[in-house]
C-alpha cells in the first residue's frame, strides 16, 4: 500500500472515538519499530518527520527508509511534516512526497497565522497533501496561567479560523507541552476548552502535541543506569484516552519514543560494558521502541485492529 494522506483516517478516528499516534523519526530503528508495533496491532499510523530531523537524516534517506517500511507493512501509513515553520519548508515537503503537513505559525498574529496556513493549504491540496495548522501556544502553558485563556486555544477563534483557512486538522493548547517535564505540580488538562472547540467544530479532527506520557519506570530505569531525569513528568494516559474519544484524532509522541531508546541503550552500556558492535545494542532500543509505540496503541489511542 503507498503512503496514505490521513483524511480517512481521521474520520474513521473521529467516528469511532479513537485517535491515530503520530510518531517522530529520524533514522532506522525508529521507522521499524514503529511500523513492526502497528503491524502486530494492525493499526494504522503516522510518522512524523521535524526540521530537525531532515537536517539530522537528510530528506532521501529518511524517505527511502519509510517506503521500504511502508511497502511491506500492508498498513496505512500517513508521512507527515512535523512543525514547518515556513511556507517553503511546506511546499518542499509536498514535493519531497510527503502526504501531509503541518504549518505551525502558531507564534505569528491570528491575522498572520490565517494568511501562512491558508497559503500552505493552497499550494497543499493542489497536490493531494492535507494541512495540520496550530492555534494557541504549547511552550510555557502553565496551570497558574490566570487569564480565562491565557495562551490556550480560544475556541472563539476556531470557526473563523478553519472557515477563512480551510486546513484539515487542528493542533490545540489545552495544557501539554513538548518534552519530558511537563508539570511542576499536578497533571491538568482543560478539557473545558476542548468541549467548547468540539461544538464549535462539529466532526472536525483536532490533534495534540506534547502528548507524551513519561511513563516513570523508564525514568527510573534512566536513572539507575547512570542518567538524571529527575522530576521528569507526562500527561497521564487516562487523559489522553479520554482526549482520544472525543475529538482529538492525531496523538503527537517523540519523548515517549526518546525515553525507551534511552532507557534500554543505558541498561544495555551497563550490563555489557565489554560490548561495542551498534546492532547489539540497537536491537534491544528497537524492541524497546516497539514494546511503547504498542503500549501507546492499546492504552492511549485505541487504535488496535483499526487499520
Ligand atoms: O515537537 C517537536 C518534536 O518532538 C520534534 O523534536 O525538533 O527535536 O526533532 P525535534
Ligand atoms: P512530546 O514531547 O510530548 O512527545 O510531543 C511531541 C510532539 O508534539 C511532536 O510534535
Ligand atoms: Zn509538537
Amino acid at each position: 500500500m503507498p503512503l496514505v494522506t490521513s483524511k480517512e483516517m481521521f474520520r474513521k478516528a473521529y467516528e469511532g472515538g479513537y485517535a491515530i499516534g503520530a510518531f517522530n523519526v529520524n533514522n532506522m530503528e525508529q521507522i521499524q519499530g514503529i511500523i513492526s508495533a502497528g503491524q502486530e496491532t494492525n493499526s494504522p499510523l503516522i510518522l512524523q518527520i521535524s526540521m530537525g530531523a531532515r537536517k539530522y537524516a537528510n530528506m532521501r534517506y529518511l524517505k527511502a527508509l519509510i517506503d521500504a517500511g511502508v511497502a511491506d507493512s500492508g498498513l496505512p501509513i500517513c508521512m507527515h511534516l512535523d512543525h514547518g515553520d515556513s511556507y517553503e519548508i511546506c511546499k518542499q515537503c509536498v514535493d519531497d512526497g510527503f502526504t501531509s503537513v503541518m504549518i505551525d505559525a502558531s507564534r505569528l498574529s491570528f491575522e498572520d497565522n490565517m494568511a501562512l496556513s491558508k497559503r500552505v493549504v493552497e499550494y497543499a491540496h493542489d497536490h493531494g497533501v492535507v494541512v495540520e495548522a496550530e492555534l494557541g501556544k504549547l511552550a510555557g502553558v502553565e496551570e497558574h496561567v490566570v487569564s480565562k485563556y491565557g495562551q490556550y486555544t480560544n475556541p472563539n477563534e476556531v470557526e473563523e479560523f478553519v472557515g477563512r483557512t480551510c486546513v484539515d486538522s487542528l493542533a490545540i493548547a489545552i495544557g501539554t507541552s513538548h518534552g519530558a517535564f511537563k508539570f511542576s505540580g499536578q497533571p491538568q488538562l482543560r478539557f473545558d476548552i476542548l468541549e467548547e472547540i468540539e461544538s464549535k467544530l462539529p466532526n472536525f479532527p483536532i490533534v495534540l502535541h506534547g502528548a507524551s506520557s513519561v511513563p516513570q519506570e523508564y525514568v527510573e530505569l534512566i536513572n539507575r543506569y547512570g542518567g538524571n531525569m529527575t522530576g521528569a513528568k507526562g500527561v497521564p494516559e487516562d487523559m489522553l484516552r479520554e482526549a482520544a474519544k472525543r475529538a482529538v484524532c492525531k496523538i503527537n509522541i517523540d519523548s515517549d519514543i526518546r525515553l525507551a531508546i534511552t532507557a534500554s541503550i543505558r541498561q544495555y552500556f551497563c550490563e555489557h560494558p565489554d560490548h561495542f558492535d551498534p546492532r547489539q545494542y540497537l536491537t534491544p532500543a528497537r524492541e524497546a521502541i516497539k514494546q511503547m509505540v504498542m503500549r501507546k496503541i492499546r492504552n492511549v489511542l485505541g487504535s488496535e485492529n483499526k487499520a
